[in-house]
């Protein structure tokens, strides 16, 4: 095994053995540092550590290389659709014709909600994030669905537990929407693919005929796709630390719910249209806005812009470019928000701010207006990349259940505190 030293100063203090992974990764294992040397590493917001082995995501951002278990996502979008890469993130092999039809049904029969979970439902204030609301409703699947019983039969309860997830969240993100527009919950029907289903159930009117553009079904598909998996980040992340305390399926979903609501993460995708709705609407010209962007005494950031990991154009960005194009042709419409993110895009890709830093688009910056295309209201966009990010989580927490070196997650900190001091009485004080 090969082995790093480490010294402070001139004086070698420690060896480290050196780890390669599948891809010729090269990691220091510091796992026993603390324990031989009383040292340990700091490294706020993770980005140099590595917190398990994986086999689920590949991801090279220097390249913008984005794989799902050895698959490479562009031709995931093309050729799957979202269920198949489901169950490829779950299962680990891609299904063939008689597990898909499976598959289907099985999301089928667990796609109803408890009738007592309505009434939480309709209690909620009007004014309510759509988050907030999935995210409790996540988590209160555990209260109705109780039985992951992990001592019986595990591999059974959990994968009906699993499906249970999959398909109920998407009736739940539905519900919510209707819940917020104050129109009757529209049930899920056998009738419908997945995407199919969600779409009927969100914007079914019992005054209008509705049936899901194929167009919007097909684009649907691909951007629950695209938003499926990325690795360690900052919801997975979460979902995988919630599990390694052994809490249920359901909390660690929730956790990840959660953590994917910030505007850093997931709430990306609201935060860019209201900020291109700002430019719009503020006459802001948009070389203004990049102006706001690169101004460290302005808080104003380019939403969409920039990654932790992707130093170069975000694979997910450029499919949903293409994606955007192809359902405003179909609109027949153009859009005045895509002209101005278009132009920003430029602008902000030519700027040395941005050259320096190796600020590109990521997923969020197109796909916002996808979504607005299909009548999904900016609200509900994060709640989208939920639902398709739910297979992901799903993965990471099983692929932890199984995990041979799994712990508890449980970092370290620096100390930066007073030191020893002792309580004066309070009279005294
Ligand atoms: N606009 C302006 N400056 C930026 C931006 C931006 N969007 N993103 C990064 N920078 C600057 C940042 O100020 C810093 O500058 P300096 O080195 O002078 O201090 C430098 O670039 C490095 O940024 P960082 O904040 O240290 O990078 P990070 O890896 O900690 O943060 C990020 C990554 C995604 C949180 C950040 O780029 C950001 O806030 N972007 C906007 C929000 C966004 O679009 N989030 C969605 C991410 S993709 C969806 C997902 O997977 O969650």
């Amino acid at each position: 095994m090969k082995k790093a030293k480490l010294y402070i100063d001139d004086q070698e203090v420690y060896e480290i053995p050196v780890l390669e992974d599948n891809m010729k990764g090269i990691s220091l294992d510091i796992r026993n540092i603390r324990k031989d040397t009383g040292m340990i590493t700091y490294d706020p917001g993770f980005g140099n550590t590595g917190s398990c082995q994986s086999a689920i995501t590949y991801l090279d951002g220097e390249k913008g290389i984005l794989q799902y278990r050895g698959y490479p996502i562009e031709e995931l979008v093309e050729e799957c659709d979202f269920v198949e890469v489901a169950y490829l993130l779950i299962h680990g092999a891609l299904p063939d014709a008689k597990e898909r039809y499976k598959y289907q049904e099985l999301l089928n029969q667990h796609s109803m909600l408890h009738v007592d979970m309505l009434d939480f439902f309709r209690k909620y204030p009007d004014h309510t994030h759509p988050m907030s609301i999935l995210a409790a409703m996540g988590v209160s699947l555990s209260a109705f669905y109780p039985e992951i019983n992990l001592e019986e039969d595990p591999e059974a309860q959990m994968d009906l537990t699993v499906t249970r997830l999959l398909s109920k969240m998407r009736t739940i993100a539905a519900f919510t929407y209707r819940k917020l527009i104050g129109a009757e919950f529209v049930n899920p029907s056998y009738q419908y693919s997945y995407c199919a289903n969600f779409l009927n159930m969100m914007f079914h009117s019992p005054v209008r005929e509705y049936t899901p553009n194929p167009v919007h079904v097909r684009a649907l598909n691909k951007l629950l796709i695209l938003h499926a998996d990325h690795e360690q980040n900052c919801s997975t992340t979460a979902v995988r630390l919630i599990g390694s305390s052994e809490a249920n399926l359901y909390a660690a979903v929730s956790a990840g719910i959660c953590a994917l609501w910030g505007p850093r993460h997931g709430g990306a995708n609201q935060a860019v249209i209201e900020m291109l709705e700002q430019i719009r609407d503020d006459g802001i010209t948009v070389d203004e806005a990049v102006k706001k962007a690169k101004d460290k005494d302005d808080p104003f950031r380019l939403m969409g812009f920039g990654h932790r990991v992707y130093k170069t154009y975000d694979p997910r960005a450029r499919i949903a470019r293409k994606l955007c194009a192809e359902v405003l042709e179909d609109l027949g419409e153009s859009d005045q928000l895509l002209e101005i993110a278009i132009e920003l895009e430029q602008h902000a890709l030519n700027d040395e701010y941005f050259i320096e830093r190796n600020l590109y688009p990521n997923v969020d910056f197109y796909t916002g207006i996808i979504f607005r295309a299909m009548g999904i209201p900016t609200n509900m966009f994060t709640v989208m990349f939920a639902l398709g990010r739910l297979p992901g989580w799903i993965a990471h927490y099983l692929e932890w259940n199984h995990d041979p070196y799994e712990k508890i997650g449980r970092p370290r900190q620096l100390y930066t505190g007073p030191t020893v001091r002792h309580v004066i009485p309070l009279e005294e004080r």
